[in-house]
Parts: C-alpha cells; sequence; structure tokens
C-alpha cells in the first residue's frame, strides 16, 4: 500500500513525524529515505518533540545512533550514510534495539543491505519545488490509514502536535 503526502514547509514535515509518534505501535521498524537534506532527521524532530521530548535532537551522523526515553516511548534514530558494511550494526548493538520495545527509525537503511528485515512503514523524502512530497509505504493498509488520518488532524490544528 501507498500513500503520497505533500510537505509544503519544514513544518509540515515535523507534523508527519508527529503524525507517526500518534499512529504506530510501541514496537515498530521505519525507514527513512531520500537524498541528503530530505528532511528525514526533521521528520524523526517532530516525533520527539510529539513524544514530549524537549531538548535537542541531533543528527546521528557521526554517532550512527541516538537513543531516547520520552513520554513512556523508547526511540532509537540511526543514520546509517557512514556504514560500509552490516557488521558495524552488530557493533552498535542495532540488533538489541531491533528487539526492544521501541520506535527504530533508521535513515539510509539500504546501507544494511537485508540485515534491518522489511520495514513496518517506509517514508520517501523527495523534493518539490521549495517543499517535499512523502511516499509512504506499509503491508499494513490500517497503518497507513491512521497515519494519515493523524497528519490531516494535526495539519488542521498545529497546536496538537505538542
Ligand atoms: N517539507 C520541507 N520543505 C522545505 N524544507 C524542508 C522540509 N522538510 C525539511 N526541510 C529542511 O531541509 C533541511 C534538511 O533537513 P534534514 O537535516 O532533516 O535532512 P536529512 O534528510 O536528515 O539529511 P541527511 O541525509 O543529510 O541526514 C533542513 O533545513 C529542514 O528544515
Ligand atoms: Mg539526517
Amino acid at each position: 500500500m501507498r500513500h503520497e503526502l505533500s510537505l509544503p514547509d519544514a513544518a509540515a514535515t515535523e507534523a508527519l513525524g508527529a503524525a507517526l509518534a500518534r499512529a504506530l505501535p510501541a514496537r515498530a521498524l521505519v525507514f527513512l529515505e531520500g537524498d541528503l537534506g530530505a528532511g528525514k532527521t526533521t521528520l524523526v524532530r517532530g516525533l520527539l518533540r510529539a513524544l514530549g521530548h524537549a531538548g535537542p535532537v541531533k543528527s546521528p551522523t557521526y554517532t550512527l545512533l541516538e537513543s531516547y526515553d520520552t513520554g513512556g516511548r523508547r526511540v532509537y534514530h540511526f543514520d546509517l550514510y557512514r556504514v560500509a558494511e552490516p557488521e558495524e550494526l552488530e557493533f552498535l548493538g542495532a540488533r538489541e534495539c531491533l528487539g526492544d520495545e521501541a520506535l527504530v527509525l533508521v535513515e539510509w537503511a539500504r546501507r544494511a543491505g537485508d540485515w534491518l528485515g522489511s520495514p513496518h512503514l517506509s517514508v520517501h523524502l523527495e523534493m518539490a519545488g521549495a517543499g517535499r512530497r512523502a511516499v509512504l509505504e506499509s503491508g499494513s493498509a490500517e497503518l497507513l490509514r491512521a497515519v494519515v488520518h493523524e497528519f490531516e488532524t494535526l495539519r488542521e490544528d498545529p497546536r496538537l502536535s505538542h
């Protein structure tokens, strides 16, 4: 199943992140695809803010992994851009992360080959003029519907995002 959304500005990308926070179960694997600067980390920032995280949300470009405990949820944010081979994921403790009751959000997941398995949801961000387009894909029509519904609700009333 596939659904496209228009994200005219960074606030819309954050709202999509907040929609994921509301729609995903406590345990989920999400791939964030898209070129450098497409908005993947911005989406994670929106998700964490919606869960109540008030501190900084750093890009894990160098650390490869940032972990959060917020709003009763555990979130692992990977950025695999610099990963050369899946073995590095073992060293990072990624297997434990996948086994946890946690949201696992992965930028540049393709660097891991098949190692991560298939995600519950993938979000592909593409440039669209000054804004972005998001292509959501999931094997679960129910999950996709929930994300789109939450996104539309948040766009109508942005105060709900925080
Ligand atoms: N929908 C949008 N429209 C316009 N600008 C956006 C949108 N979403 C995010 N941005 C902007 O794009 C820039 C890059 O965003 P971000 O760092 O999240 O990208 P990224 O995909 O994580 O990049 P990288 O692959 O380098 O980690 C930021 O300045 C952000 O504000
Ligand atoms: Mg990033």
